[in-house]
């Protein structure tokens, strides 16, 4: 009973976004540090007993619940500011044993089984689970960690893995991955690193979040080549030592902050960028009729006020980001004409299609190929993102819409997006963050007891 209670008061607290629609945008918006650089360098601090200092580190929840399951082991970490100290010079003794539901509130932390195979030999965590885009496995990692001459079971739920090698260390070997993935690379490039002899990774993730990490780890002593490329060579070490590293911009918020800016037909400055892991998405919105100026780590965008319709097909990088697909939705359904939006990565990401369809917008779903017919005004509704990404299209749709519309779901948000309404109020949306009842009404999304549950239970992603 105390805990139905206690439920009922949780979901009547649910905040939301209210955001008022058609507004002009102008002025400059700051891109923070890469959250997904970030989660996978705090990992990465685990190779070194010496302390690492992170630099252009977001504020979210996916880097509070990182930062828990580090200091659960025994890292101490302290912040200041965007500043992450890690030191994990004393490992717990249960350090190789990860907490369950810190792995499951956070999948991007099962990359933590590489350094810490690595630096202990051994490590028991919890299997990253279910959730809400797709299956995602980790066949990769695990067949990765074989290869490299690691002994890995599932055993109730949890992957146990055992450096079998008579000098308790692991050894390089040549690793084909059978599918490019960012999380499988990153936990093989880093187990790696204190490997004995050379690793050879093809097939390898090319994503800029992997040449980050390659570039701290060459910091801290590792001997890492042809990160960025296909093909990623190792050579092995017998110890990391601490460094300082600044995180790279996130290159998924700067792109949603161009679409921010096409979708409301306005034009903004946005810095700091890398341009080149832009490349992708400047592309198409060019394409679609927007002027793309650069100048070192700045992008200006100017609009035309008649955009046109373009396709998508996500693919690993430098293809079209997948993370960058719900939002790039959102926009065409603005545009004149119709866009064929392909999603290839994840086999269940389309979840936003039918909140733009409740705002009024006119898309057919075919499996994972959305055809958005555009042109449509959108109307102000509730709406509710059901992961971050397409939260932040549901952002995006309602800065877009006729009137004000409620958005929720922002539990997904937070882990993504450091200060998404303040800094979009800072070039002139009118966006406000409140909690209070969530109605029961016919365009209002309501949740169930279950729904909450499934909220802080499911595990997050991307
Ligand atoms: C990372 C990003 C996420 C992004 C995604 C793709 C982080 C924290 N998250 O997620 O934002 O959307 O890359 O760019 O960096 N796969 C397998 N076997 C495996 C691993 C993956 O089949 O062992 C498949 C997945 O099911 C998926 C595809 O590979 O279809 C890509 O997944 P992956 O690149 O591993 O994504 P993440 O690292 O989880």
């Amino acid at each position: 009973m105390q805990r139905m209670e206690a439920l009922k008061k949780e979901i009547s607290l649910l905040p939301f976004l209210k955001v008022e629609g058609k507004r002009k945008l102008s002025g400059h918006m700051r891109v923070s540090g890469a959250k997904n650089s970030a989660l996978v360098l705090m990992a990465a601090s685990l190779l070194t007993n010496e302390v690492v200092y992170l630099r252009n580190v977001p504020q979210l929840t996916d880097i509070d619940v990182m930062s828990r399951l580090l200091r659960a082991i025994g890292s101490k970490l302290s912040q200041d500011s965007n500043t992450l100290t890690l030191n994990t010079s004393e490992l717990k003794l249960s350090s190789s044993h990860l907490p369950y539901e810190l792995v499951h509130a956070l999948r991007a932390s099962f990359v933590c089984i590489g350094p810490l195979l690595a630096r202990l030999g051994e490590v028991k965590i919890p299997l990253p689970g279910g959730c809400k885009i797709g299956t995602r496995p980790i066949d990769e990692h695990i067949q990765g960690l074989r290869a490299l001459g690691a002994r890995v079971q599932i055993e109730n739920d949890y992957v146990v893995a055992k450096v079998i090698s008579p000098q308790q260390r692991l050894t390089g070997v040549r690793i084909k991955f059978n599918c490019k993935s960012v999380g499988a690379t990153e936990t093989i490039l880093m187990a790696a690193t204190l490997a004995q002899g050379t690793t050879i990774l093809e097939n390898a993730a090319q994503e800029p979040e992997i040449q980050d990490l390659a570039t701290m780890l060459n910091k801290m002593g590792a001997k890492i080549q042809g990160a960025g490329t296909s093909q990623i060579t190792i050579e092995g070490v017998d110890r990391l030592k601490g460094c300082m590293h600044s995180v790279i911009p996130d290159r998924i918020e700067a792109g949603t902050f161009l679409i921010a800016s096409a979708i409301t037909r306005s034009t903004l400055t946005i810095s700091p960028v890398i341009p080149e892991h832009l490349e992708s998405v400047i592309s198409k919105l060019q394409k679609c009729g927007c002027l793309i100026e650069y100048s070192d780590n700045t992008l200006s965008i100017i609009p035309r006020e008649s955009l046109q319709a373009v396709d998508i097909t996500t693919s690993p990088f430098p293809g079209f980001p997948t993370d960058l697909q719900a939002p790039f939705m959102a926009l065409m359904t603005t545009v004149k004409g119709t866009s064929k939006i392909e999603e290839t990565v994840f086999e269940n990401r389309m979840q936003h299609v039918g909140e733009l369809q409740r705002m009024g917008a006119k898309i057919l779903l075919e499996g994972n190929t959305a055809f958005v017919v555009g042109g449509n005004i959108l109307k102000a509704t509730s709406i509710t993102g059901g992961d971050l990404r397409s939260c932040a299209a549901m952002v995006i749709a309602s800065l877009a819409a006729n009137g004000t519309s409620i958005v929720q779901g922002l539990e997904h948000l937070d882990r993504g997006y450091e200060d998404l309404s303040p800094k979009l109020n800072g070039v002139g949306a009118s966006i406000t963050r409140s909690h209070s009842q969530v109605q029961k009404t016919s365009n209002l999304t309501t949740k169930t007891y279950e729904d909450t549950q499934n909220l802080y239970s499911d595990t997050e992603v991307a």
